[in-house]
């Protein structure tokens, strides 16, 4: 708890901490009191250590009240951020320290924090990154995970891990070099699992190569084989990694031409958040379009598609 309370940096994550802090306390507080009261009170009275207890009680279940209101506006205000991003959103996972800050840092050249501790990454960042195919994609880094998460910790910071839910494209980041490699994989699938996400497209990338010998490298290829072997640090298959994010996004969206008539003007929007438009003419009778939309959307606009460009 204290290691999350000194990394908490955002707004959202100082409430989530001192959130999990009372929630933590309050239980054990009743514990006490009952001992106090034992202690102080004879038959038929409230007791001394009781009658304290009551009020701490009431403060702190009335403070617990306030910050969860205050965390749901800023839930609100992230919610209407995340409706407005338009490109296609890659989230990084993975247990804590397998190096998603450095990734993140060496795809979109931020020098946020990276450090060789637990947790710190505590808030979720986000970064637009423009790929070598010139599209724009949004990579956000998340908490790292951690086997026994105390569930207070969890749930304090499941807006955190919401975040991923919001994914186009998980990249799972594996220490390689790990010598639980294998179980801290497990830890991570078992909380995407219980996020709910495991049928999003997930890449695992097992980073930090230079830390492994040809061996244990060849037996993990064998094991994973879908899997991108990099190091982040020595730049070492960087560019594989680079390749991947192209192709999942060009896959992920196809071109269109589209007739949309002037009373569902309102979808043009949508078209701009979530797709590339090419080409935008009114004409009389409707608006024309040409775009890459992504699949998903493409569906729901079947009725508008003239043309389908692949
Ligand atoms: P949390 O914020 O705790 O979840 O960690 P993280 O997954 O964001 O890890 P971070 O990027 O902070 O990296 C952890 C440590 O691993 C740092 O000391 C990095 O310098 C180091 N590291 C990251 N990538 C590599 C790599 O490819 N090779 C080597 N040797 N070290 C690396």
């Amino acid at each position: 708890m204290d290691i999350f309370a000194l990394h908490a940096q955002s707004k959202e994550s100082k409430i989530q901490v001192e959130l999990a802090q009372l929630e933590y306390l309050l239980p054990r507080l009743v514990g006490r009191g009952e001992e106090l009261s034992r202690l102080a009170g004879g038959i038929g009275t409230r007791g001394p250590g009781e009658t304290k207890l009551e009020v701490d009680r009431r403060r702190i279940e009335k403070k617990i009240h306030r910050l969860k209101e205050k965390l749901k506006d800023i839930k609100g205000d992230r919610e209407v951020q995340r409706k407005s991003r338009k490109d296609p959103i890659i989230s990084l996972v993975g247990y804590t320290n397998a190096g998603k800050t450095t990734i993140l840092n060496f795809l979109t050249g931020d020098d946020s924090l990276v450090e060789d501790q637990l947790f710190a990454t505590l808030d979720s960042r986000a970064r637009s990154y423009e790929l070598p195919n010139g599209k724009n994609v949004i990579i956000t880094d998340t908490v790292g995970f951690i086997k026994n998460l105390p569930h207070q910790l969890i749930a304090s910071f499941r807006s955190t891990l919401e975040e991923i839910t919001e994914a186009d494209l998980i990249l799972h980041i594996i220490d390689a070099s790990d010598e639980e490699v294998t179980q801290k994989i497990n830890v991570v699938e078992k909380e995407l699992i219980e996020l709910g996400i495991q049928d999003k497209p997930i890449q695992k990338v097992f980073n930090k190569i230079d830390l492994i010998d040809s061996r244990t490298k060849k037996d993990l290829e064998i094991q994973y084989p879908e899997a991108i072997f990099i190091s982040a640090e020595e730049n070492i298959n960087t560019k594989r990694l680079r390749n991947k994010l192209c192709d999942f996004v060009e896959k992920s969206m196809n071109r269109y031409t589209l007739e949309i008539p002037y009373d569902d003007a309102n979808i043009i929007e949508t078209l701009h958040n979530r797709g590339i438009v090419e080409k935008e003419k009114y004409k009389n009778e409707f608006i024309f379009m040409d775009a890459f939309i992504p699949n998903d959307l493409s569906k729901k606009l079947e009725k508008y598609i003239v043309k389908n460009k692949g």
